[in-house]
């Protein structure tokens, strides 16, 4: 048995099992942004990375991937169903998007959610060397960093949390919105996305534990006592925006073929003036219907004319077993057919609707014939297609529209930033972006791309590594 320094733990790994109906079968890279944001980390740390396959039911020895170690966790079907698709995606999942969609609390998902944690957190421990840094991703996970710290104190334990942490108000629904707190402190940093997601964790943390704070730093009673001289722990809760591999992205962008093939696209949709592109999971946190009401109006009034203009939208499939998720694929199909019966003609569509996941130089090329890139999530805890289109743009054009709820506006502020429930407004926006000037559209994209490229996932993560490991934690007795 093999023991890492470094782990990285995450629902999902950066490969999911595929059986094919011909019968074949493999490993298929997975999709999101956590994959796209810790692979090139993991490659260069010779780690190992603890995940579930995909599927149900099935168990696999570890194996090797691309240059990194990848260690199965099996799921059952019950676990997938009360695990994966009811608390993670049904409970957390709606919760901490601010309720855009109702969550639902079952108790028998929370049991399951505890279970699945523990397997997780026992496959880590088996998997660390002394001492090792083991790394916890988002919120299918809040548990394993106390289960952990319980089994294996000598670990040094980190926990990013890839979406938005709500504000009190909205945890407070949580059952067991103690648990889940006490699950996160049990690592040495939580990291988040945005100032305002450390700020509405660190207040949670008051309101239920009455634990000091100070800064960026919580105080954490290491017996159950707290009184004000009792030893602590000292757990650091702040911000660490998430990137992309930008250099990465540009230099896809920059290959003759993916230029060609950006070229072909505008060619296939019948060479509009302008295409807008929304890529997004078909999630109802994307705004994806807020989008398509907008452009739909402006179709109507005359301020935009299908002869000029195509939507091309891709929307990869996504929890396609959870109910909300089934409601909205209707929905937003029902709209794109109307859309299309009312304005397309035989020539033009209005709106190209891609219901599929594309490999990364489709997406690329899609990116680069892109004149405006629509982005209008009601709530995102980054989002990292705003920040792939400007890492494309190397030409210095193309208008990146940016809702304001996701993490990334923080950052992009020379973004046409929307609010997307102001449908008004974000029509106004669109029609900005469409008729925007060369010479402003280049002055904007320069400072986005300085932003994006100066700001990568590998800065990223080596600074939340060197928080983790670095001279921030103070260990418990030297206080
Ligand atoms: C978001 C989450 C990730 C998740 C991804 C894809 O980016 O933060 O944790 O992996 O969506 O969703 P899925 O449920 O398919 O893993």
């Amino acid at each position: 048995d093999h023991a890492y320094d470094m782990i990285v733990v995450s629902n999902r790994l950066p490969v999911d099992y595929e059986e094919q109906a011909d019968g074949r079968v493999g490993w298929k890279s997975s999709p999101g942004g956590l994959v796209t944001a810790l692979e090139p980390v993991m490659r260069a740390a010779d780690g190992a990375w603890i995940g579930w396959a995909g599927v149900a039911d099935r168990e696999f020895d570890p194996f090797e991937h691309d240059g990194i170690s990848i260690i199965p966790v099996p799921l059952s079907e019950s676990e997938l169903e009360e695990y994966y698709e009811g608390f993670s995606n049904d409970t957390l999942w709606p919760l901490y998007h601010d309720v855009i969609a109702p969550p639902s609390f079952h108790r028998e998902w929370w049991d399951a959610y505890v279970r699945v944690n523990r397997r997780f957190a026992e496959a880590a421990a088996r998997a660390a060397s002394d001492g090792a840094v083991v790394w916890v991703q988002d919120y299918q996970l809040q548990l394993v960093p106390r289960m952990l710290r319980e089994s294996r104190p000598d670990l040094v334990i980190g926990f990013f949390n890839h979406i938005p942490f709500p504000a009190y108000g909205i945890y407070s629904q949580l059952p067991w919105r103690r648990q889940v707190i006490d699950g996160l402190l049990g690592a040495d940093v939580i990291g988040f996305q945005r100032v305002a997601d450390a700020g509405n964790f660190s207040r949670a943390v008051r309101r239920l534990y009455g634990y000091r704070t100070h800064g960026t730093v919580i105080d954490v009673p290491v017996t159950d006592s707290n009184t004000p001289d009792a030893d602590v722990r000292r757990v650091v809760a702040r911000a660490f925006p998430i990137s992309i591999d930008a250099a990465g992205f540009e230099e896809m962008a920059r290959q003759p073929e993916v230029q060609a093939r950006a070229a072909e696209i505008r060619e296939s949709l019948g060479n509009p003036e302008t295409i807008i592109l929304g890529v997004d999971r078909l999630d109802y946190t994307k705004g994806i219907r807020h989008r398509m009401k907008a452009f739909g109006e402006l179709l109507r009034d005359g301020r935009l004319a299908v002869e000029d203009v195509t939507l091309v939208q891709v929307a990869s499939p996504s929890r396609e077993r959870v109910e909300t998720y089934r409601q909205l694929r209707d929905e937003i199909e029902l709209t794109v057919g109307r859309l299309n019966g009312d304005y397309a003609t035989l020539g033009h569509q209005a709106i190209a609707y891609l219901h599929h996941g594309y490999p990364r130089d489709e997406m690329v090329a899609l990116y680069l014939a892109a004149d405006v890139m629509l982005v209008t999530a009601l709530r995102d805890g980054m989002n990292l297609v705003a920040k792939e289109y400007v890492a494309c743009r190397f030409d210095n054009d193309g208008v990146l529209v940016l809702s304001e709820f996701a993490g990334a506006s923080d950052e992009l502020r020379q973004a046409v930033l929307v609010n997307p429930h102001d449908i008004e407004g974000l029509k106004d926006a669109i029609v900005e972006a469409v008729r925007m000037p060369r010479r402003e559209r280049t002055r904007r994209m320069r400072a986005l791309r300085r932003r994006v490229l100066d700001n990568d996932v590998a800065k990223w993560s080596a600074s939340f590594l060197e928080t983790l490991t670095g001279a921030g934690i103070i260990k418990p007795g030297i206080t």
